[in-house]
């Protein structure tokens, strides 16, 4: 059985619409630990390999990774989230060469050392759209995370970037981004008597 979801469900017609299918009959965890945090999830410094291995991990392939970073078409990312590729990005007050010169100047200007706001677009003027503008951005290493910029150093998550950087929509990538969804809801999933079914979806019962 399955219930359609919409990406966030009430800013899909707001964002332009990327959506897939819930599969039900998944029950909550009860318990939830910070520290279980650096083995599961991928960091924003992290280079490719070890996105490769954090998605496989959780048997997602390179496809699922160039797809579902593509989630970066909405929303935002904190000065303090890259400060260290603007300012230190080998320990030498380096920025990562990775990234456009201009574009590192403009965020400069708003991100100082150390600094922790503002702001700023994963998507650069697309944050509200849900497209393939962001994998323009990236093909033009405007990419604002280390690990966006990541998927131009392997050869199959290049070609993707690319290929979906040649129209707005992108040749798959809505297509795309749903499977990989209802792939990824597919991890850990607890049935039968595991967990529990919750009373209000914020709060353990
Ligand atoms: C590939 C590995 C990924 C890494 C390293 C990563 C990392 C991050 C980081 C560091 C931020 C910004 C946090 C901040 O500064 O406040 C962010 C934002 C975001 N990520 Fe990812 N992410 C990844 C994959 C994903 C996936 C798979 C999805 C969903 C399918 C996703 C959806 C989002 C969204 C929607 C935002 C914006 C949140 C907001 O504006 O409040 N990301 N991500």
């Amino acid at each position: 059985m399955y219930v359609l979801f919409f990406f966030p469900l009430s800013l899909y017609f707001q964002t332009g619409g990327l959506f897939w299918k819930v599969e039900t009959g998944r029950r909550d965890g009860r318990i939830s630990l910070s520290k279980e945090i650096d083995a599961n999830l991928p960091f924003s410094n992290f280079n490719i390999t070890q996105l490769k291995q954090n998605f496989a991990s959780k048997g997602l392939t390179k496809k699922d990774l160039v797809v579902l970073s593509g989630a970066h078409t909405i929303g935002s990312a904190s000065c303090f989230t890259i400060n260290t590729r603007l300012y230190n990005f080998t320990g030498r007050s380096d920025t990562d060469p990775a990234l456009d010169p201009t574009f590192a100047s403009e965020l400069k200007k708003k991100c100082k050392p150390g600094g922790i706001l503002p702001v700023f677009e994963l998507d650069q003027g697309s944050s509200t759209i849900s497209d393939a503008q962001f994998y323009k951005a990236v093909r033009q290493n405007r990419g604002l995370l280390i690990s966006d910029a990541a998927l131009l150093d392997d050869h199959a998550t290049r070609a993707y970037v690319k290929r979906q950087s040649k129209s707005a929509a992108g040749a798959t990538f809505g297509r795309d981004f749903g499977k990989s969804m209802e792939k990824m809801g597919r991890i850990g999933v607890l049935t039968g008597s595991e967990g529990e079914i919750r009373q209000r979806c914020a709060f353990v019962n």
